[in-house]
């Protein structure tokens, strides 16, 4: 799956090599992006010209360097083995003071970019599958903010927090439905059993600000990739296993 999906980005990279390119952060991008610096080192995937990126979020509060935050995770998994400029790179500062003003920016920044090309997403557990960290009851309108964490994503994340709930940060910000929407093209990865029920609830069950990874239904542009766990509950088992 992982390779599957580092393959269509890579060759999305080639044909439009000055695009602006938003990342996922979480278990399933492992592999991703382990594949996306193996397309670099190995197939010469170029992304010297890559105009920006933007990370869906950040914990907060989190430090940037704390082991912990997605920022560290972003350089430790694959900008720092890949030929991205880091002066394009914008990931949220969960150590701002001013949450507000931070989210702004960044909403500021992505328009001045052109806004983002390409956005690769994972997608949360059931049976509120989020999106970025846009949890249960998110309107479909909104931007980049500040948000609570369910105790189901920190139960979720635990897992990276040497499986201690009190560890997890209770808030973080987060990219909005609305700009998530905005994007041009949207890839999503899911993989495991866990994801299955996620899946069926975000593509093929009622649209609803309940589940908000069902909003990707009424983006024009959704690759899904999943593996045959996560695929394995979808009707339309073809959507999953496109491209
Ligand atoms: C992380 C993010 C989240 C994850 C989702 C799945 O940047 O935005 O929405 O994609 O929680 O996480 P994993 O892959 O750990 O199951």
């Amino acid at each position: 799956m992982g390779r599957r999906a580092a393959k269509i980005t890579a060759s999305y990279i080639r044909n439009h090599p000055y695009a602006s390119l938003g990342f996922a952060t979480g278990g399933t991008m492992k592999t991703y992006f382990a594949e996306l610096v193996r397309e670099h080192k190995q197939y010469g995937l170029d992304l010297s010209a890559v105009r920006a990126t933007f990370n869906l979020d950040e914990y907060y509060p989190m430090k940037s360097d704390d082991i912990h935050s997605y920022h560290w995770e972003m350089y430790h998994c694959l900008f720092d083995h890949v030929n991205i400029d880091k002066r394009n790179i914008h990931i949220l500062d969960g150590s701002t003071d001013n949450p507000k003003v931070q989210c702004d920016e960044f909403e500021k920044e992505i328009k001045l970019h052109g806004g983002i090309d390409l956005q690769v997403l994972g997608i949360g557990r059931p049976p509120y599958p989020h999106i970025g960290f846009n949890e249960r009851g998110s309107s479909f309108d909104s931007p980049t903010r500040l948000v609570e964490l369910t105790e189901e994503t920190r139960k979720a994340n635990a897992r990276f927090f040497d499986y201690k709930i009190d560890k997890v940060p209770t808030h973080a910000l987060t990219m909005g439905l609305a700009t998530i929407m905005e994007a041009q093209n949207i890839l999503v990865l899911a993989c495991g059993q866990i994801k299955a029920d996620s899946a069926r609830l975000a593509f093929e069950d009622p649209i609803t600000e309940e589940v908000p990874a069902s909003i990707l239904q009424m983006h024009p542009n959704v690759t899904v990739v999943a593996d045959k766990d996560a695929a394995s509950k979808l009707e339309m088992l073809s959507l999953a296993l496109l491209h």
